[in-house]
């Protein structure tokens, strides 16, 4: 577990799916993620079993971000590894629970998963995805050291339109200066 001030990251459990398969399917979080079909209860245990296995062989690791306040858990932060050689990673947010964004609570998940990433994991960059119709995400990303370089243009289709795709990436030598 990494404890931060009012959040902390640990591993998903089948228990909490009931809390949060209410919310699984929420429009903006589905929207965002580009997420076209609803999950069941289900679908969502073998996902949670899916982070379960590829943690142990260190693809990826997969963290439920919990509300210490309340032990709610909120969202997910996800880091998969894409370049064992290279030491490159990409990473995946999302906070299902609508009342626990724009509070700050994104930002504190990613800059406890950026420290681990570069001290625990050793990785040498980050990378993520991001529609350009999410300003919000970007600008929290943005202020989290990651440089945009490059769109995808008209990348996936949600909700009957075509959306652009920007790549964002963070080095380790970035994130050292930001945090020094
Ligand atoms: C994206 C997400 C993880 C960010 O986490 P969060 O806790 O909401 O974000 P934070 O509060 O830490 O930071 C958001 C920042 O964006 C700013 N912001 C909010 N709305 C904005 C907008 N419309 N335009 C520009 N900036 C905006 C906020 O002011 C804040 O910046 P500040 O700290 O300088 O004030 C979360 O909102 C989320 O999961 N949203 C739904 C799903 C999603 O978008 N997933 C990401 C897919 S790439």
């Amino acid at each position: 577990m990494i404890v931060g001030d009012r959040i902390s990251l640990r591993g998903l459990k089948i228990t909490d799916v009931p809390m949060f398969l209410p919310y699984w399917n929420e429009k903006e979080f589905m929207d965002y993620s580009g997420r076209t079909n609803p999950q069941t209860r289900d679908e969502l245990e073998r996902w949670i079993k899916k982070t379960w296995h590829a943690r142990e062989n260190n693809q990826s690791y997969t963290f439920g971000i919990v509300f210490r306040e309340s032990d709610l858990v909120i969202g997910y932060i996800s880091i998969k590894i894409k370049n064992s050689i290279s030491k490159r990673a990409g990473l995946s947010i999302g906070t299902f629970i609508p009342e626990y964004r724009n509070k700050g609570l994104g930002s504190e998940a990613i800059k406890l998963t950026q420290d681990y990433c570069f001290n625990s994991l050793n990785l040498l960059s980050i990378e993520l995805n991001v529609f350009t119709n999410n300003p919000r995400a970007i600008s929290c990303y943005s202020k989290l050291g990651f440089q945009s370089i490059g769109i995808r243009r008209k990348a996936d289709f949600v909700n009957n339109e075509f959306l652009d795709d920007l790549m964002m990436d963070l080095l380790v030598k970035e994130w050292e200066i930001i945090n020094k």
